[in-house]
């Protein structure tokens, strides 16, 4: 499914300090499983791609509905309600042939405007997401959509037309859903956002889209017996406990680099996973992302000669779903021919090999996580594999990695801009 290579850390790391260090890791794992350690009432992710086959039908089932009663379907949601499905969708188009369409991530009016002229002349329907049910984004968003929709099919419709992913109990969605008849799908509230990709969060827009999600959640589930493995050859461990090293040691960022334009959407879930989970305390790897070989003609630079205070993971896959090949050219005027019947992705791969050995040679110490295709269960795997190495790599560095007390500040700061009561 995927492997990790930590040979191109040396001399920052060595395999020796990395397997000295390895006791530690296990001993942080142990702690997790046995729902122990700070942060242990929020550890029901691990129970996610434990997910009965029933339960996985029953969404299957719900996302084809969706396909058979609309053009599209908006899904409505922000940070941990939002990433997840982004990340699998995009990863995987081309197992989603259904159209999904994002709102409710950003306060841009452009953006709202814009999809409600789209949505204009189409049968959609809405997932919204949200575990308060009150958070400001997706809540004016649901709003403008759901009276579109109001006008469009009527009370009635709407309620055909509408899921909530949200609290089993509480909070204004909750409540919102029960006196509209929608269809709820619960976040049990022992999953945080961030850890959610594997819960109706995620997958039912993945169901929507297309994607199969019991090959996804079957990677999961052989990905959670690998990585939970109180074994020094655990991967997800290796990679976990190189960030914490490091970070003891003075790297500031981890750049997240990927060869795969289609994975760009899972290094923007990484990076809340990361960033939420182990920015506090003023500790934290800053979590950075390049796509290459786009960035290597902008952040490359960078990379190769700037500040020395990064680690670099390289996210490739060994195996193209599709392939071109470079065709001939009898005048070769871009002498190009000695590429001719190599395939693009020949091409990438020389492309990734050559930009690490040149970034190892400019003093960067170098990771590769390695999937062996992207395909619904290796990214099912991929999702597992990082949520367990960030929870132990925060614990390691000394943070209750399944809290964010700082995503409060801005808001209480913004409502009272805004006049809401009470602030
Ligand atoms: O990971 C998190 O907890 C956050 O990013 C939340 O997912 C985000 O703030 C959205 O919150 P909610 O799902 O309550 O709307």
């Amino acid at each position: 499914m995927l492997t990790l290579d930590t040979g191109s850390l040396a001399p920052h790391l060595t395999d020796d300090e990395l397997n000295n260090g390895m006791h530690g890791a296990i001993e942080v794992l142990g702690s997790l499983l046995k729902g122990k350690g700070p942060g242990s009432d929020m550890l029901g992710w691990l129970a996610l791609p434990c997910l009965p086959p029933r339960d996985i039908e029953e969404i299957a089932n719900a996302g084809k509905r969706i396909q058979d009663q609309s053009d599209c379907l908006v899904v409505v949601g922000i940070g941990g309600s939002y990433l997840g499905a982004r990340a699998g969708i995009e990863a995987l188009k081309g197992h989603a042939p259904f159209p999904i369409l994002f709102a409710g991530n950003s306060l841009s009016p452009e953006y709202h405007a814009d999809l409600l002229d789209y949505l204009e002349d189409k049968r959609f329907s809405i997932c919204v997401i949200s575990k308060s049910g009150t958070t400001t984004e997706p809540a004016i968003a649901f709003r403008l959509l759901r009276n579109r929709l109001m006008e469009d099919c009527g009370r009635e419709g709407c309620s055909e037309r509408i899921i909530a992913i949200t609290d089993p109990v509480k909070g204004a969605l909750r409540q919102m859903a029960g006196t509209g008849g929608w269809k709820i799908y619960p976040i049990s509230p022992d999953v945080g956002g961030r850890f959610s990709v594997l819960s109706p969060v995620g997958l039912l827009p993945f169901a929507a889209a297309g994607i199969p999600i019991d090959a996804l959640v079957a990677g999961a589930y052989r990905g959670l017996g690998l990585w939970t493995r109180e074994e020094p050859d655990n991967e997800a461990l290796r990679y976990a406990l190189a960030r914490a090293l490091l970070h003891d040691r003075g790297t500031e960022i981890e750049v997240l680099s990927t060869f795969h334009p289609e994975l760009s959407w899972v290094c923007e879930w990484w990076k809340q996973l990361a960033g939420e989970s182990e920015g506090k305390e003023g500790k934290g790897l800053y979590p950075a992302s390049t796509v290459m070989t786009t960035d290597l003609h902008s952040l490359g630079q960078l990379l190769q000669e700037g500040s020395r205070n990064i680690l670099e993971t390289f996210l490739v896959s060994a195996r193209p779903n599709r392939d071109i090949e470079i065709p001939e050219d009898s005048d070769d005027l871009d002498g190009l021919n000695y590429l001719a019947g190599k395939s693009i992705s020949e091409v990438n791969s020389k492309a990734y090999e050559g930009t690490k050995a040149a970034h190892v040679a400019g003093g960067l110490p170098v990771m590769t996580i390695e999937l062996e295709g992207i395909t619904p269960a290796s990214i099912g795997a991929l999702f597992i594999f990082y949520e367990l190495a960030i929870a132990v790599s925060g614990r390691l560095i000394g943070v209750n990695p399944f809290d964010q007390p700082g995503v409060e500040e801005y808001k209480t700061r913004m409502f009272k801009l805004l006049g809401k009561p009470g602030y």
